[in-house]
């Protein structure tokens, strides 16, 4: 049995955690958090700077307080890990430095992770998951992408966003419906007591330079100016702005798009297995609508544990303990990077490092 400590400092949240691989499962011993989500929503957004303060100061504590919890010991651990990408560069090196000089103090090895191959192995931390191949709808502040993963560790990007992320536009939206950030949570809350047919909002298509469209990507900025037009539009006519109606509106339509162009790349692909991760896979109205089409085409849905959606340190370390069974361990020259493609996560394991 495998012991590692994982951190995770890529953006806003800082984490560690404990993770153990009982019996070829990956096993949850610890598992801490602290958010600056409130700190940064004072600016309507993340703010590099600030981030990479507090997960120097919020780091320590949180790696005390995961082994005093779990009654476990520095000395009981067999490697340590820490997204090194993709992510705020100077935040990301504060938890890539912890983890390699905890490595290099106790002569244990050091592994760097993608942290979209994390919130992938969050599907680690629920008692179902399945086996590749599958497709993986990876939703976050970040990225929106559809990843064909057809043995472990080998990915294919099928689908991508052209402009803002699925989350980015839940927080431009939330933004412009004065709701406070992160936008998703937020929306998804004023939602609840709207009409999701209220208002008609546009399903971004990317245009090939050769005619059509892309079949499964995707563009989220068109959606986010229709929203504004129509909040402007009330506006001018002295009406109050209906946000439990548009905020409704405007989910139901990013559900839809994400759930139509996943289920037809899995179709097309011949894959019967889908699997939804990220921050924005918490959103219960994408997961039910996912669910209840899936089954209508015979597709099996695994979601992401709820808890495990957003940035956290659990999923890195499931993340970690597969790359370290599979005898996987970075070299401590390893670096860190702001945009790392996913299909390249091998290179993180290589002798000579590539950043
Ligand atoms: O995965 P994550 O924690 O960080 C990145 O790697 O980007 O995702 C954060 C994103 C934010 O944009 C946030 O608004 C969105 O996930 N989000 C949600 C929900 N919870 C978080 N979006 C929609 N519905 C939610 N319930
Ligand atoms: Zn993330």
């Amino acid at each position: 049995m495998s012991i590692i400590l994982s951190l995770e400092t890529s953006c806003d949240e800082s984490a560690a955690a404990l993770v153990s691989d009982e019996k070829g499962k990956v096993s949850l011993i610890g598992n801490e958090i602290a958010s600056q989500i409130d700190e940064h929503a004072n600016w309507g957004g993340v703010v590099p700077e600030i981030a990479s303060r507090r997960h120097l100061e919020n780091l320590p504590f949180l790696i005390e307080e995961v082994f005093a919890k779990s009654k476990l010991q520095i000395q009981d651990i067999d490697a340590v890990a820490a997204t090194v990408t993709p992510g705020l560069a100077g935040s990301l090196l504060v938890g890539s430095i912890t983890a390699r000089t905890l490595a290099n103090l106790h002569q244990i090895p050091f592994l760097g992770i993608h942290h979209l191959e994390g919130h992938l192995s969050s599907i680690y931390l629920s008692e179902n998951h399945p086996k590749p191949p599958f497709l993986v709808l990876l939703v976050s502040g970040g990225h929106t992408e559809l990843i064909k993963v057809d043995i472990q560790h080998k990915y294919q990007r099928l689908g991508r966003s052209h402009d803002d992320a699925a989350g980015e536009a839940f927080d431009k939206v939330a933004r412009l419906l004065g709701l406070p950030y992160p936008g998703g949570p937020a929306i998804q809350k004023t939602a609840k007591s709207g009409d999701p047919k209220k208002f008609f909002f546009p399903k971004g298509r990317v245009s090939k330079p050769e005619g059509g469209f892309y079949p499964y990507d995707f563009s989220f900025s068109g959606l986010k100016t229709a929203v504004s037009r129509q909040i402007e539009k009330i506006r001018s006519e002295n009406k109050k702005i209906p946000i439990e109606d548009i905020a409704a509106s405007f989910e139901n339509v990013v559900a839809e798009v994400l759930v139509e162009r996943s289920l037809q790349c899995a179709l097309d692909q011949g894959l019967n297995s889908l699997v939804l991760v990220g921050g924005v896979a918490a959103n219960v109205r994408l997961r039910e609508m996912m669910l209840a089409k899936a089954s209508e085409n015979a597709i099996d849905i695994a979601l992401a544990p709820m808890e495990f959606c957003t940035d956290n340190a659990a999923m890195i370390g499931a993340a970690a303990l597969l790359r370290f069974s599979s005898k996987s361990q970075s070299s401590m020259e390893l670096g860190v990077s702001a945009r790392w493609p996913l299909e390249k996560s091998d290179l993180l394991y290589e002798c000579n490092p590539p950043f």
